[in-house]
């Protein structure tokens, strides 16, 4: 009964969390150690966060793994970067298909390099009809380029005289944004102290709960990931209303 009691009470998790992974060069730099040893560990962190998030009935997991700005670093980190993540495709694929997890990549994916991209087609393909959580990785991903590209193809649409100008909604804009289908995330989380959004889900972030966190994402713990969910909790969502 009282285990009952306790469950009713418990509030359900964010139907989505979004995360800005930062710190791994931080995180690598305090040890003597160099950055790519810090995207290494990251990418376990990342192994780690989708298996938790599953765990605690977390239904989305967006995660901005390289923004359309992070092309400004040394071409031998880019490289890393890109190295690491077809590591991890190539490595986790099999694991994410058997958790029942639903890839979805988001951003620019044509300036990748083309197994890269043979690799992103193949996860979304291979977990298209997956019903578990959905993991969609932000990969050479701007927020503004993706509002440009919706206000782009809504203008075609418009000069072709498929659309009033004058229907164009909320709905109509989100509709043509790469998170198509998806909620909005709930909460973000981002690691490292730093508190800005680096252009990450600029659209869809309008009305999601910021958690800022100290810890860098290395050191990322099902804990810290908790407290981030208690903390959203406790906050009062009123989207312009009157507080209740
Ligand atoms: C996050 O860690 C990983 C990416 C941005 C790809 P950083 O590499 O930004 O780590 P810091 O911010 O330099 O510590
Ligand atoms: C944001 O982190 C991008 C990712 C986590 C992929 P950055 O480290 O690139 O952001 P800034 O430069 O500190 O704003
Ligand atoms: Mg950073």
């Amino acid at each position: 009964m009282e285990a009952a009691a306790a469950f009713a009470s418990k509030p359900s998790p964010p139907l989505h969390v979004a995360i800005i992974m930062d710190g791994n060069g931080r995180w690598a730099k305090a040890r003597g150690l160099r950055r790519i040893v810090g995207h290494q560990q990251g990418a376990e962190a990342v192994r780690r966060t989708v298996k938790h998030c599953r765990e605690l009935g977390v239904s989305y997991l967006t995660i901005y793994a390289f923004s359309s700005e992070n092309w400004k670093r040394p071409p031998t980190e880019v490289d890393d970067l890109m190295g690491l993540m077809r590591l991890y495709l190539r490595r986790e694929l099999d694991e994410l298909v058997d958790a029942g997890v639903r890839m979805r990549f988001i951003g620019d994916r044509h300036r990748l390099p083309d197994d890269i991209i043979a690799l992103v087609n193949q996860a979304e393909q291979r977990t298209r009809t997956s019903s578990g959580l959905t993991l969609t990785v932000a990969l050479n991903y701007g927020g503004r380029r993706e509002i440009v590209e919706a206000a782009q193809h809504l203008a075609r649409d418009a000069a072709a005289g498929l659309l009033d100008p004058g229907d164009i909604d909320e709905k109509t804009f989100a509709d043509r944004l790469a998170t198509n289908g998806l909620p909005e995330p709930d909460l973000l989380i981002r690691t490292s102290g730093e508190q800005r959004i680096s252009n990450f889900l600029l659209w869809q972030l309008a009305y999601t709960e910021l958690v800022f966190i100290p810890a860098m994402w290395p050191d990322f713990t099902k804990q810290h990931l908790e407290d981030a969910i208690n903390e959203f909790h406790r906050r009062e969502r009123r989207y312009g209303a009157s507080s209740g």
